[in-house]
């Protein structure tokens, strides 16, 4: 099935970078939030970002008009369900809130969509419980800047038909990404590995082995990583990072996942990192 329809739910960080890059490549987009300032400041994001690729001479003044002009905002979710024929949800990482949406998209949608998630850590299988129609949910994990990091981990949950799969494979690609397919346990791969390091990071913050500065110039320096951990921390969202944490504790029950109590503090402080101007550094 060649899919031509894409709508977003969030237009957040994540779900901006979807609509920017499936617009790039020629989908009709539909970019949804809860209100019309959100959305709006997401579709300020994404001008932004195409602004400065006509500055670098990488994209047209003409293209950029034209991929803005194939994403239409919205507030109402039977809106961005009737016509699509992809929806991909990235709203915050909580269940009762992404299983809400995936009922709601389940009646608002025509029959052959397929409902995507982007979730960081939470079960599929769980997501697509939610709907009449599990095989056709499915895991489609971008990262973090998405316009430019290449990986889309494809996870596969418990009902996902071998259809729904391959279509969203194929959408990744027009995407100009490099799927991955991978099985439902929580956190997937990326954030089974990645999060217990960056959690690691703060528990070497919460006892003093070193400021969040040298434990960032150490993994740096040291491991050729782009960003150092407590920076990637606040670049991702703490809120998020705490989620991911839980949902790996939660799911197999293993003390090695428990997340650290400074990033619990830090949360509940509204400390989210760069989005809320302040986390392990500040942004202003
Ligand atoms: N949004 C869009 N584009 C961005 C961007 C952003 N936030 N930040 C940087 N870019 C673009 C720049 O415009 C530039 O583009 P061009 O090549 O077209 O000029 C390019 O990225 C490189 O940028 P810079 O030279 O300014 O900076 P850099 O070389 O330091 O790279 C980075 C920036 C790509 C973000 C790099 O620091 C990096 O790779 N960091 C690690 C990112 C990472 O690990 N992401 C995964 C997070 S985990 C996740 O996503 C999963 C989850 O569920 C939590
Ligand atoms: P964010 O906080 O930047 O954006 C979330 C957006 O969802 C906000 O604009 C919020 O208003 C909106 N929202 C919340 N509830 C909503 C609802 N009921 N209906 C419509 N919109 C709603 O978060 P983010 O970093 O973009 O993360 C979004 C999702 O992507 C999460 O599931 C997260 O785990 C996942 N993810 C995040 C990263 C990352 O690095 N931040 C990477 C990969 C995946």
């Amino acid at each position: 099935m060649e899919l031509q329809r894409v709508s977003v739910i969030g237009a957040g960080q994540m779900g901006g970078g979807i609509a920017q890059v499936a617009a790039q490549a020629g989908y009709q987009v539909v970019l949804l939030d809860t209100t019309e300032e959100r959305v709006q400041a997401g579709l300020e994001r994404i001008g932004s970002l195409l602004s400065r690729s006509v500055e670098k001479g990488k994209l047209s003044a003409e293209e950029r008009e034209a991929i803005l002009g194939r994403i239409t905002p919205t507030t109402d979710l039977a809106v961005a369900g009737k016509d699509a024929d992809l929806v991909i949800e990235a709203v915050v990482e909580k269940m009762e809130v992404k299983a809400e949406i995936f009922t709601r998209l389940d009646e608002y949608c025509p029959s052959h969509t397929i409902l995507a998630s982007n979730t960081s850590s939470l079960p599929i299988t769980e997501i697509a419980a939610a709907t009449r129609r599990p095989e056709q949910v499915i895991g489609m994990h971008f990262m973090n800047p998405v316009p430019v990091m290449k990986l889309v981990e494809v996870i596969r949950g418990l009902a996902t038909s071998e259809e729904t799969f391959q279509a969203v494979m194929a959408a990744a690609e027009r995407m100009g990404k490099t799927p991955v397919e991978v099985n439902d346990y929580p956190g997937f791969v990326s954030n089974r590995i990645l999060m217990p390091m960056i959690n690691e990071a703060i528990f070497a913050v919460y006892e003093g082995v070193a400021t969040p500065e040298a434990i960032d110039e150490v993994m740096k320096l040291g491991m050729n990583h782009p960003m150092g951990p407590l920076t990637l921390a606040d670049f991702i969202g703490l809120d998020t990072c705490l989620y991911i944490m839980e949902t790996l504790y939660e799911g197999f029950g293993d003390s090695k996942y428990r997340p650290c109590p400074l990033l619990r503090k830090y949360v509940k402080a509204g400390w989210l990192g760069r989005k809320s101007g302040r986390g392990f550094y500040s942004y202003s």
